[in-house]
């Protein structure tokens, strides 16, 4: 057996930390619903997921897909329109309810823009403390020092940086705190929504590296969202691509980049950039814009665009079934898809 089949057997038999249940987030469309009474922006329609505790989970799609919604959601800040959202098989709105701060122990968050995540009138030293103030009063002043210098060594900052405001940092510096932030209460799971998009791309590689190796030494359970799939490449254990709010292939990170059963994932990957000049490849352009949210195609959403477009896909959704061992895809083309193989129950 294979090194990367162990590797692989040993994820699948991970248990399941998050669990989305036919999850549903519509916004009101604003002064559109007010004339015709109906309209909403489906942001997320309909994602059946589970992420396995410890792995690295990356959710990869174009802008305005739903990503952070679906982020969001599973961090509790969006109440989806329906489903069901189970954290460890409890509902979270139920967990966060009964015990906010309990939940918000267990699941932090890295936002896109580091800058605007610190409060610019603060020290780092002050920034670093607030978590241990809410959460750990009985601390002293000083063992809250100590805790914050130690989570700054972590993530390659030292005790200076205490005594630094945020514009005295540099923007990898910055997201470094928000990373030692988010790890200062020991949570089981950081949403990393977009972490490296704002910064250069030398840096990206640093932070990219640096949650690698937190998410390792620490068994952290990581969502990692990103409109690249390069960057999501390095980092994940298993990959979702998402299309307008829907998911429409997951599977394991080398398996979806050697063999591809969604042609948006094709698409997508046809995009990135390679570094070899003695290795061809074709380029797929997508035709046209994403589709509107409030307005989606019928059928399969993905067929206004789609390379190898079927008459069958502007009449019947295909379901996301199973195409290999822990691969999925929700497309009419790579399998017999009538739904008989669902994982959408
Ligand atoms: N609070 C909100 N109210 C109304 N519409 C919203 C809200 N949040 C998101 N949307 C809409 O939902 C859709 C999905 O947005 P979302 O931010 O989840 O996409 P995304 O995939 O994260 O995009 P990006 O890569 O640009 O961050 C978009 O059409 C967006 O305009
Ligand atoms: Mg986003």
């Amino acid at each position: 057996m294979n090194k990367e089949h162990t590797a692989h057997d040993e994820l699948s038999s991970k248990r399941i930390l998050v669990s989305l249940v036919k999850v549903k987030k519509y916004f009101s469309d604003g002064w559109r619903s007010l004339l015709s009474g109906s309209s909403k922006v489906r942001a997320v329609d309909g994602v059946s997921i589970d992420i396995r505790a410890g792995e690295s989970f990356g959710l990869v799609g174009e802008s305005g897909c739903g990503k952070s919604t679906l982020g969001r959601v599973i961090l509790g800040l969006h109440k989806a329109s329906s489903g069901n959202v189970l954290y460890k098989d409890d509902d979270i709105y139920n967990l966060i309810r009964n015990n906010r701060k309990a939940f918000r122990r267990q699941i932090q968050m890295i936002f896109q823009d580091p800058s605007s995540s610190l409060n610019p009138r603060k020290k780092i030293g002050r920034i670093m403390a607030d978590p241990f103030v809410i959460h750990h009063p009985e601390l002293s002043g000083k063992a809250v020092r100590r805790k914050s210098a130690a989570l700054l060594e972590e993530v390659g900052l030292s005790a200076y940086h205490l005594d630094r405001y945020p514009h005295e940092l540099s923007g990898g510096q910055k997201q470094r705190v928000g990373i030692a932030r988010a790890m200062a209460l020991g949570p089981e799971m950081i949403v990393c929504d977009e972490p490296v998009s704002a910064l250069d791309v030398s840096i990206q590689a640093q932070v990219i590296n640096l949650l690698d190796r937190l998410q390792k030494k620490f068994n952290l359970t990581l969502l990692f969202i990103s409109h690249d799939l390069n960057v999501v490449h390095h980092l994940s254990d298993r990959i979702g691509v998402m299309y307008l709010g829907k998911i429409v292939e997951i599977a394991p990170r080398n398996r979806l980049y050697h063999q591809p059963a969604h042609p948006y994932t094709h698409a997508l990957l046809s995009a990135i950039p390679i570094s070899d000049p003695d290795e061809q490849k074709q380029r797929i352009l997508l035709k046209g814009d994403l589709p509107s949210p409030s307005d989606p195609p019928a059928g399969c959403r993905f067929h206004t665009r789609c390379p190898e477009v079927l008459d069958i896909c502007s009449q019947l959704e295909p379901q996301l079934v199973s195409v290999a061992a822990d691969h999925y895809a929700a497309c009419h083309l790579s399998h017999d898809n009538r739904g008989d193989r669902s994982i959408v129950h």
